[in-house]
């Protein structure tokens, strides 16, 4: 089994790149279906959502705007619920269909700040788009529209998603050990 070192921990690989790519294509057509006359504006989470969301639109064959806004609330590997402040949002949403593209769900703290933060601004709507949910870790009430795979508790790394700001760049998702 295919395992990696990133800093002082190892990871097993558990979703390869052609299971993750046959998940995503399944969400992108769930959303062409869904939303097509509604010229949505996707806000792609950095850093996390980059290779999920480059994937994802790919596969998007509705009209639509892509965007890019970061909001962090994760340090090392435990979620602190601390979030900061929204930072690039250049496009107007007021009256627009919002589609969230988010790397992971974890607690949801995050996604609850980032709806009250963008909310504020008066979309028609807002979709959430995640690659990844742990639901066993959901604290709060989420309605999420769109996940492209549901995985256990366990610390993740890859496609997107680092571990210390490392292992983002590889293209399948590896569990610690
Ligand atoms: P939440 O607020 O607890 O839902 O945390 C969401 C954020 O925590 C995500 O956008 C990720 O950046 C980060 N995160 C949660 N779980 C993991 C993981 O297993 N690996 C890497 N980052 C994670």
């Amino acid at each position: 089994m295919k395992s990696v070192r990133i800093k002082d921990k190892n990871f097993k690989l558990s979703i390869t790149e052609s299971e993750i790519l046959e998940k995503v294509k399944n969400v992108a057509n769930k959303i062409n279906k869904d939303l097509e006359g509604e010229n949505p504006v996707f806000l792609s989470v950095l850093n996390g959502a980059f290779m999920f969301t480059s994937d994802l639109m790919k596969y998007v064959n509705i009209p639509s705007e892509i965007s890019f806004i970061r909001l962090s609330s994760y340090c090392g590997t435990e979620s602190t619920g601390c979030v900061r402040s929204l930072m690039g949002l250049t496009t107007d949403i007021k009256g627009r269909t919002v589609v969230i593209v988010e790397d992971i769900v974890d607690t949801g703290l995050t996604m609850l700040k980032l709806l009250d933060i963008l909310n504020q601004y008066e979309p028609k709507e807002i979709k959430i788009c995640t690659l990844l949910l742990k639901p066993d870790k959901l604290k709060v009430d989420l309605n999420i529209d769109y996940v492209a795979m549901s995985i256990p508790n366990d610390f993740i790394v890859g496609y997107g998603l680092d571990y210390d700001e490392y292992g983002r760049n590889l293209p399948e998702i590896y569990t610690v050990e």
